[in-house]
């Protein structure tokens, strides 16, 4: 394997491997706020219980989300050095406020959070729940600005070969971030409310002797997931239905690709459900229902689509056939995206029917068969494979360019870093992910050992000092 595989390789295996923790630990503390704040509304002592329980698989994801976002910054530093000196003026600001700002009001909340339950005012406390939550998603919409430059790039200036910022406020204000931030942050919330509804399900399943105070705070805990999950399903929906009109304009060669159009279609575009497309002869076999595409696309019967073959000419045209003595052909992997596309999209309606399906067998009281709770177990998983699969479309879609029409993935690879290197890098990497996703599990089955009543208990009577042993 050459230079750039390698280091493409590294960046999709630490960036996969990251994502994992950034929505669950988004979403589970949300979860947790929600928890907290109908504690503090209703005086029930059985939300506080759920919200200190589910409070600690937030904390396990937030540690092991910090780790593996350290590894990806080394990744950077070390594969894509041309990179950071074309885009470092633009990633540099955003970058600093999620260390300075985001990070350390996350930090500091969650240790208040964590060390000051019933040592300070309900409110109080809960403010903290919610200071945590703005954390995340501040820290989200730093990241997801420098992100959205390197789709969409804004508020800058080509000087001595580098991208440098000429307005703050544009990279604020791009639209590729108000739809990149939305989707990611529902799909966030989504992946928080399935975590902790499946892991609910799981402890009904595996535990046959729980006491009916436990039980009732699992059931309790599946509904409050539900109906969350229910809300930011068709969040995610309609966020992600709005960021795909918006590729259809400004990264038509993506949004041809998710669909598998190579030929622009007819003023009644179909849409195909499944396919095998053949990027070598343009071929693609699937299965077409009429007009579907153009609904999709337009929101009516009429309106072509452009195909690939005529972007990539159009691209050409704008671009060049060369850069760097390069020849340059702007085709994306399209059955990745296709297929990428129809996994994400598929978990999402899967959510949001299992959702609004257990929601009603819920109700009243009723508890839903261990059919119903296997689904629901099951369905914790399927999150990931959601946001991994949406990750794949926006950056593979993105090719060849990291950062779009200005600056070329061959173009950012490190020029002194060796195959060799990479592939040991590589190795110690994902030799560190396998452990650390040991660790995570395992500590996760460890903790659900507990259940919420005793948990609570526990925790009570340690009433944990910050100096004190226990509490390391
Ligand atoms: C029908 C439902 C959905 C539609 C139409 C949709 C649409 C899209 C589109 C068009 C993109 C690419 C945007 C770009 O490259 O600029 C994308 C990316 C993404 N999607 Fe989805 N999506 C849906 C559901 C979901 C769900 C349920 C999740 C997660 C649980 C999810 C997570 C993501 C993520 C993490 C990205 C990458 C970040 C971004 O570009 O926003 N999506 N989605």
């Amino acid at each position: 394997m050459d230079v750039l595989s390698l280091a493409r390789f590294q960046f999709a295996m630490t960036t996969v491997f990251h994502f994992f923790f950034v929505p669950f630990s988004i979403g589970t503390v949300f979860v947790v706020a929600i928890m907290e704040s109908m504690y503090v509304r209703t005086g029930n002592p059985s939300y506080k219980k759920m919200t200190k329980f589910w409070g600690n698989i937030f904390l396990l994801s937030f540690a092991v989300g910090v780790v593996t976002g350290l590894i990806q910054e080394f990744q950077f530093g070390m594969n894509w050095s041309d990179y950071s000196r074309f885009m470092g003026d633009i990633f540099g600001a955003p970058l600093a406020f999620e260390a300075l700002l985001s990070f350390f009001i996350e930090s500091t909340f969650i240790g208040l959070w964590m060390f000051t339950w019933d040592r300070v005012k309900k409110g109080l406390h809960l403010f903290f729940a919610w200071m945590i939550v703005f954390g995340t998603v501040t820290s989200a919409l730093w990241i997801l600005t420098a992100n959205s430059f390197m789709q969409h790039p804004v508020g800058f200036t080509l000087r001595n070969g580098r991208a440098e910022m000429s307005n703050f406020g544009a990279l604020l204000t791009n639209p590729q971030l108000m739809y990149e931030l939305g989707h990611v942050l529902t799909g966030a919330l989504l992946t928080g409310a399935t975590i902790i509804t499946g892991l609910a399900a799981f402890q009904l399943l595996k535990k046959h002797d729980l006491s009916e105070a436990n039980k009732a705070i699992y059931h309790k805990t599946m509904r409050i997931g539900m109906v969350l999950m229910l809300i930011f399903s068709l969040g995610s929906i309609a966020v992600g239905d709005v960021q795909m009109r918006y590729t259809i304009t400004e990264q038509p060669m993506k949004f041809a690709a998710t669909e598998a159009v190579y030929k622009t279609t007819g003023e009644r575009a179909p849409w195909t459900v499944v396919a095998i497309a053949n990027p070598k002869t343009h071929e693609v076999k699937g299965i077409d229902i009429p007009d579907m595409l153009s609904i999709l696309s337009y929101g009516k019967t009429t309106g072509s689509v452009k195909g690939m073959e005529e972007v990539n000419k159009e691209l050409q045209k704008k671009y060049g056939t060369t850069i760097d003595n390069h020849k340059m052909d702007y085709y994306v992997p399209v059955n990745t995206l296709f297929w990428s596309f129809r996994i994400m999209c598929g978990f999402a309606a899967l959510l949001f029917l299992m959702s609004l399906i257990g929601l009603i067998v819920t109700r009243k009281g009723k508890k839903g068969n261990r059919f119903f709770l296997w689904i629901m177990a099951l369905l914790t998983f399927s999150p990931f494979l959601a946001n991994t699969a949406g990750w794949l479309i926006t950056e593979l879609g993105r090719a060849p360019w990291t950062v779009y029409g200005l600056f070329t993935i061959a173009q950012s690879v490190s020029p002194s870093v060796t195959a060799g290197q990479l592939l040991f890098s590589n190795i110690v990497y994902f030799c560190l992910f396998t452990t650390l996703a040991i660790i995570l599990i395992g500590l996760i089955v460890r903790f659900l050992h507990n259940d919420p009543e005793e948990y609570a208990a526990k925790e009570d009577a340690k009433r944990m000092d910050p100096f004190a042993k226990e509490a390391f």
